[in-house]
Order: C-alpha cells, then sequence, then structure tokens
C-alpha cells in the first residue's frame, strides 16, 4: 500500500450554502460575499464600490435569480445605514422586495408605468449629482441601488421602463449607483442589444451566468450558459477567468 503523501481531496462546492456560514458585514465591511467560489472555496465578493459596478444575472426559470438579488439586498442593509443607501426595486413579480426593509425602500416599480416614473426620478437625482461633479463639486446623497427582478417581463412592451438611466451608467462610480439586473438567458443573445443591457455590458458590469442553455451563444465576456443546478453559475469579471460560483441561498433566511 502507498503510504507516501496524497493528492489533496479535491473539494466540492455543496449543493446548498447557508448565508450565514459567509463572512458578515463585520468581517467584511466593504464587500458583498454572495457566496462561495468552486475553485477557491472563497468568498465571492461583489464589489459594488469598485471592480462590480454592476451586475447581470442571466439564468433560466428557477436556477435562483430572485435569490441573487435577495442577497445582494441583505449583504447591503447589513452594511449600509438608511442614510447611506437607497434600493430601487424593480418587481413586476414581487418575488424580491420583500428582503428589502421599508426605511431602504426608495421606490418599489411593480408595472411597466411605475417603473418609468421610478427611472425618471432616479435620472433626476442623478443629473443633479453629475452636475455638482461637473462644478467640482462633492456628490452628497446615499449610495442608490437598482435591483432590477425580471427584466424580461419589465421590458416586453418595449424599451423606456429604465431608459432614463442609461446615460449614467458609465459613471456609476462618481455617482455613487449600481444596478443589479436578472432576466432569462432563454431570448438573451437577441435582449443583449437592447440599449441598457447593451449599455450595462460595455460600462464593465460583472455577470452572472447561472442555468441556461449553451444554443444561446456567448453571452458575457464570451461565456455561454450550460445546464447548472439551483445557485450555481459561472461569475465573469472583465479581464478575469470565469469562475464557477455557488449563491448562498438567501432565499432561506429573510422574509
Ligand atoms: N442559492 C441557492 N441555493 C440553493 N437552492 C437555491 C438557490 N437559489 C435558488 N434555489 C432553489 O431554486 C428555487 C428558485 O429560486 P429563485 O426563485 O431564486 O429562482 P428564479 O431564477 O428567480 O426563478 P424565476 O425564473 O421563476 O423567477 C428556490 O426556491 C430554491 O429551491
Ligand atoms: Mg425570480
Amino acid at each position: 500500500a502507498w503510504s507516501g503523501p496524497l493528492p489533496a481531496p479535491v473539494r466540492m462546492l455543496p449543493e446548498s450554502i447557508d448565508p450565514a456560514d459567509l463572512p458578515d458585514g463585520e468581517q467584511e465591511p466593504d464587500l458583498l460575499p454572495l457566496g462561495l467560489f468552486q475553485d477557491t472555496m472563497t468568498p465571492i465578493n461583489l464589489d459594488l464600490t469598485g471592480r462590480d459596478p454592476h451586475l447581470l444575472v442571466l439564468g433560466d426559470p428557477g436556477c435562483g435569480k430572485s435569490t441573487v438579488l435577495r442577497g445582494v439586498i441583505e449583504s447591503l442593509v447589513e452594511r449600509y445605514t438608511p442614510d447611506e443607501l437607497v434600493v430601487a426595486v424593480y418587481d413586476v413579480r414581487r418575488t424580491t422586495a420583500g428582503a428589502c426593509p421599508e426605511a431602504f425602500l426608495g421606490g418599489h416599480a411593480t408595472s411597466t408605468s411605475l417603473a418609468t416614473g421610478l427611472s425618471a426620478s432616479i435620472a433626476e437625482e442623478l443629473q443633479r449629482r453629475s452636475d455638482a461633479l461637473a462644478a467640482g463639486e462633492t456628490v452628497e446623497g446615499p449610495r442608490i441601488v437598482l435591483v432590477v427582478d425580471d427584466y424580461d417581463i419589465l421590458s416586453s412592451g418595449g424599451t423606456g421602463a429604465l431608459g432614463a438611466i442609461i446615460p449614467f451608467l458609465s459613471s456609476a462610480r462618481d455617482l455613487r449607483f449600481n444596478v443589479v439586473l436578472a432576466r432569462p438567458v432563454a431570448g438573451a443573445s437577441r435582449a443583449l442589444y437592447d440599449q441598457l443591457l447593451q449599455a450595462l455590458r460595455d460600462t464593465g458590469a460583472t455577470g452572472l451566468i447561472m442555468d441556461g442553455d449553451r444554443g444561446e451563444g456567448a453571452l458575457i465576456g464570451g461565456v455561454r450558459a450550460e445546464h447548472l443546478r439551483a445557485g450555481r453559475g459561472w461569475w465573469v469579471r472583465r479581464g478575469r477567468k470565469p469562475r464557477l460560483v455557488q449563491v448562498g441561498d438567501f432565499a432561506s433566511t429573510g422574509e
């Protein structure tokens, strides 16, 4: 029998990660630990103030998109005060806003027309901030995070529901504003030409590509979807090798 060193066992991601096992706001005050990477078993740290100005979650029904969005909201709320953060939830199916305490909820759009109005008022605030920046003043006001679930439904009637914020996507960091958006993989190859999705990709949005059909073609950073179990996806950061991740099961806590 071989008595020499054994190869390190291959570590496999658990099928479900309890968010309570991820670093909390005290251990990780600036980043949002949404789950674990398969290769290193270290936390996925969403960095909305730096490397991940926006997040685009693509995945077919039941893959865990709304769970990711709830995870973003819960982690933000744990790390900011209502003076420092406003969350605007676009949630036509009402599966996501429940994760956001009233004190942080700057708007809850449950229809396309409400969404258009909400976007217009956010755009007004972003314009005010842009003007302040242009005048060399400091930007005042809380971080504004738009959490958009089921964007396919929201945008099915045509453009517009989020059109007003497109001009501000590229200066997200200076304006202290982020978009976290989810839609299915099915139809994504065409939908990615939608102005908002195109602008998100152009401004360096990080992608999370969850369950879907590889026949949709390259989605973000040349990565195609594949069939994956719930909560699993490819984390695609601009300029980096895609990495397999498992998102925390944020559905089991919260509400
Ligand atoms: N991170 C996760 N870990 C383990 N199970 C998960 C995870 N995310 C989702 N699931 C399982 O998948 C189910 C669907 O999750 P969720 O509602 O987030 O998916 P979805 O992509 O938003 O679905 P839909 O397309 O219908 O909106 C959950 O009820 C849960 O059973
Ligand atoms: Mg959902």
